[in-house]
């Protein structure tokens, strides 16, 4: 079946998957139409802050022929800061527009925003919720490297409130024969929906808070920041702060073969001087997401068989 939104990781099958990578490696050596969405619209708000995420897509539209209509800091920006409700703009916009990409500090922001426009809404981030696109683009990058999904991958930091960590578990969830090893402290442990979920599914996974011995399995690192604007104090933030960093001593530790991976912004997480290291991928990941975002909007407003 044709999804019409992209909310979550978990309506993503293996042929889709597998459709929108192909779609991908075609547009990466160039073989595409540059003019095929001529003449469509892409609304981009973002109530969050945003680099990669909102300018991989607006790159991507324009690379396909299409044009932009965008507030990157829609509760400054938009009728919002008046007071508007996020339901009264999706109806609006969503008449000025074929596709709207929604960037929301709330968790459930893209459903509700779903369920009342009258085109296709991409979730690009709905609070600690999910980062369904993201997903997408991190697979993506570790297939580069991994031929068959047989792998470890350990996922760090904040895994409680990093969208990027449950769309990534949700999707990796889908191969039986990865293995997932989640650190971070306790407190900031993957929330329960998702452990009952990778239950569920039978994925082997582990919790802990030993760095070390996770780093020693990997095949794909994959680092992420606190989430700091989760936080209620920054004390709390500060608590967990700069607990798991990856530097040119943690290079000695892990496989030569393995890769790692940040959806970016990094804060302090990974040292700079990591960067040349050749299992470095994450300014390579960030650059899979134009992509990635052509072939999903290809996907949602191309013409038949796009
Ligand atoms: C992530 C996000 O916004 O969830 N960034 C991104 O989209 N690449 C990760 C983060 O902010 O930590």
């Amino acid at each position: 079946m044709k999804l019409k939104h992209i909310i979550s990781s978990k309506q993503f099958e293996k042929s889709f998957i597998r459709s929108i990578f192909e779609k991908a490696d075609q547009i990466k050596s160039g073989r595409y139409n540059k003019n095929i969405l001529a003449g469509r619209i892409m609304a981009t708000l973002f109530y969050e802050p945003s680099t990669r995420t909102r300018f991989s897509f607006e790159s991507a539209m324009q690379r396909l022929g299409g044009s932009v209509i965008s507030t990157e800091n829609a509760y400054q920006f938009s009728s919002a800061a008046k007071g508007e409700t996020i339901e009264d703009t999706i109806r609006i916009v969503s008449s000025y527009s074929d596709v709207i990409v929604l960037r929301h500090d709330t968790l459930g922001a893209s459903q509700v925003a779903a369920s009342l426009s009258k085109v296709p809404v991409i979730n690009a981030g709905d609070g600690n919720g999910e980062h369904p696109t993201q997903a997408l683009l991190d697979l993506y990058t570790i297939f580069s490297k991994f031929k068959t999904p047989d792998f470890t991958v350990i996922m760090i930091g904040d895994l409680l409130n990093g969208r990027t960590i449950h769309s990534l578990s949700y999707l990796l969830s889908l191969y039986p024969k990865i293995k997932i090893i989640f650190v971070s402290p306790k407190a900031l442990a993957i929330p329960k929906t998702l452990k009952s979920h990778l239950i569920a599914t039978k994925i082997d996974f582990t919790e802990t808070e030993d760095f070390d011995f996770a780093l020693k399995k990997a095949d794909v690192i994959y680092q992420t920041r606190i989430q700091k604007e989760r936080f209620k104090t920054k004390n709390d933030y500060k608590k967990y702060f700069g607990r798991f960093i990856i530097d040119e001593s943690t290079l000695q530790k892990i496989k030569p073969r393995s890769i790692i991976m940040h959806p970016l912004p990094r804060i302090n997480e990974i040292a700079p001087s990591v960067d040349s290291d050749p299992r470095a991928l994450y300014f390579q990941q960030a650059a899979n997401g134009v992509y990635i975002r052509m072939a999903l909007l290809l996907y949602l407003l191309g013409p038949k068989n796009q």
